[in-house]
């Protein structure tokens, strides 16, 4: 079989509600959009993941649904749809959907008609369940499952008007589809088509390993100190998953005639699930994003933060690598609309080592093998954000968490915030960086959230004159993916996985082998590796700083070399 278009592509997600506003109401749009195509084409990426631009009640910032099959007045129209999708396609370039059925919004009328009566023909089409065994209605802990939402507070909402309850894993403004009945699953399948005739390229799957429930719904175990159980075992990767994915395969992309892309978001996904998930003859997904990796810095208590482990990380990520190595395929990413800034997480962006360090990370990540993801701003080294006060965010999330930790469960506010500043989406959310002006370009209005302070350094305009800016260090870094098979193919071997300074290891493709070397510290650090003399005489593919002597790096340098054995 031919090797697919996308082992060797780029992809950079979009989030429209931040990237550009172009009717000056504060908020981005789709013409915002069209009118910045061409610093993505510049950059050379290959495909755009454009976060959900459908009408919304905007709860979650578009990830709750109102209708599939449109567009948001805030970001435009249907028109408006077509011409950016032109414009990306002009370019050489493909565009994404994001699709989020795990849950629709709940002003959705599929809702609507749902919640009327328990005899509505919709009933079946959202997990609708009655009060516990035994008590009221409606009454404190009478919640069908002991369940907690992701959002904060219980994973049940009480809807009056019939007397039972229904099910969030999200918000209680996102209602989970009942993929158990087959008319569900019919209409998702009809809409996507709809999207594919329209001429778009494939989907990003809004957690897509939640959708296939164990029907009997049983209680999960709670943790010391948090309010609600955890039902996770009960919908990630589900009875009926694999079932579900490939019938959405066959009745969607399978005969189509164009290249398309899907990428399924799956929280807990492990690899031996993934291997299933990505493997071609199965007809699933092409690949998966796992979360292993941006939990390394997660522990048993959420409101408390743990430093990264660089030999954590390198575990993670080179069982990925060796697991998805012969059937399958990675998806790579640092960063995305839910991540905190990978420079402020795990890089140092200090004004001293901001540049540097963005870099560095990105050259280790692109350099693995699988489908690198750039999230818009990462190609800027963009940072987190100076939140003073819970009062600074707006994701649903944060508010919510917050609300849980400190009123129910007892948490300090200082404690709880500190953690957000540091994990918190709003990080990536604050509008893109386009230059120095008060609100960087972004809008002529007010922003929905507030700028970050630091565009006045940190912006498209200043990197993209900047020959040293981490724009053309990525820029760099996308190029060589286009050029250099090895990249693309080449076998994965980890080296150093005990130093807990550097991130080494090589890729090899027939007669090349490429060595990568991070340095994840402000300390200039020797390469104790083998063959190092060898190294050092060989081809300096890409660096972001001088090159070394000796394979000493300097603070959060990356090094690529090439050799060619003959
Ligand atoms: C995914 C999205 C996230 C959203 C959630 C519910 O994790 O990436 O932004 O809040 O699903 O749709």
């Amino acid at each position: 079989m031919q090797n697919p278009w996308w082992h060797r592509a780029v992809v950079y997600q979009i989030y429209p509600r931040s990237f550009a506003d172009a009717d000056g109401d504060g908020m981005g749009d789709l013409r915002g959009i069209s009118a910045h195509l061409d610093h993505l084409a510049c950059l050379g990426v290959d495909v755009i993941w454009l976060s959900p631009v459908y009408p919304s009640p905007q709860d979650d910032n578009g990830y709750d649904i109102s209708d599939y099959q449109d567009i948001d007045p805030v970001f435009g129209d249907l028109a408006g749809f077509d011409e950016l999708l032109a414009g990306v396609h002009a370019r050489g370039m493909k565009l994404i959907m994001d699709l989020v059925v795990n849950h629709s919004s709940d002003e959705h009328p599929w809702f609507a008609e749902s919640r009327s009566s328990k005899d509505n023909p919709k009933r079946d089409w959202y997990w609708w369940r009655p009060a516990r065994d035994g008590m009221e209605p409606g009454a404190p802990g009478a919640e069908p499952t002991n369940w907690g939402a992701a959002f904060g507070g219980p994973a049940w909402e009480y809807d009056p008007a019939t007397g039972e309850y229904y099910l969030h894993l999200f918000s209680r403004k996102q209602p989970d589809l009942n993929w158990e009945n087959p008319e569900v699953r019919e209409a998702v399948y009809t809409m996507m088509n709809w999207w594919l005739d329209r001429g778009v390229d494939g989907f990003r799957m809004d957690v897509i390993n939640y959708i296939s429930k164990d029907t009997t719904l049983p209680d999960g175990p709670v943790r010391p100190g948090i309010a609600y159980g955890d039902g996770s075992a009960s919908y990630m990767n589900g009875p009926r998953i694999h079932e579900f994915l490939h019938e959405m395969h066959e009745r969607v992309f399978a005969g189509r005639p164009q290249e398309l892309l899907t990428v399924g978001e799956m929280p807990g996904v492990t690899i031996d699930e993934a291997k299933l998930f990505t493997d071609p003859a199965r007809g699933e997904v092409d690949m998966v994003f796992q979360f292993d990796h941006v939990w390394v810095d997660r522990g048993a208590d959420p409101w408390q933060l743990y430093p990264l482990r660089l030999t954590d990380l390198k575990a993670i990520l080179g069982r990925w690598q060796a697991g998805l190595a012969d059937n399958g395929w990675n998806s790579l990413y640092w960063n995305n609309h839910d991540q905190p800034r990978v420079v402020s997480r795990f890089g140092d962006d200090s004004p001293q080592y901001r540049v540097r360090s963005a870099q560095m990370l990105g050259a280790v990540l692109h350099l693995h093998r699988g489908t690198p993801y750039v999230y818009q701003g990462e190609e800027l080294g963009m940072t987190n954000a100076p939140f003073a006060t819970i009062a600074d965010f707006r994701d649903i999330e944060a508010l919510g968490q917050y609300v849980q930790a400190v009123d129910q469960e007892g948490r300090s506010p200082e404690d709880v915030l500190t953690v957000l500043r540091a994990r918190g989406r709003d990080n990536a959310r604050t509008p893109m960086q386009w230059d120095a002006s008060p609100h960087a370009g972004f809008t002529t209005g007010t922003p929905w959230l507030a700028v970050n302070p630091n565009h006045t350094q940190v912006n498209a305009e200043a990197a993209v004159k900047d020959p040293d800016s981490v724009y053309h260090f990525y820029r760099k870094l996308i190029a060589l993916r286009h050029e250099e098979p090895a990249v693309v193919y080449g076998d994965f071997t980890m080296l150093l996985p005990h130093d807990e300074r550097l991130y080494a290891f090589t890729r090899t493709h027939g007669d090349t082998t490429l060595l990568v070397i991070g340095n994840f510290t402000g300390e200039t650090v020797r390469a104790e590796i083998d063959d190092a003399a060898a190294w050092e005489a060989a081809e300096l593919l890409l660096t972001n700083a001088a090159a070394p002597e000796d394979l000493v790096l300097q603070p959060w340098q990356a090094v690529i070399y090439r050799r060619i054995s003959r």
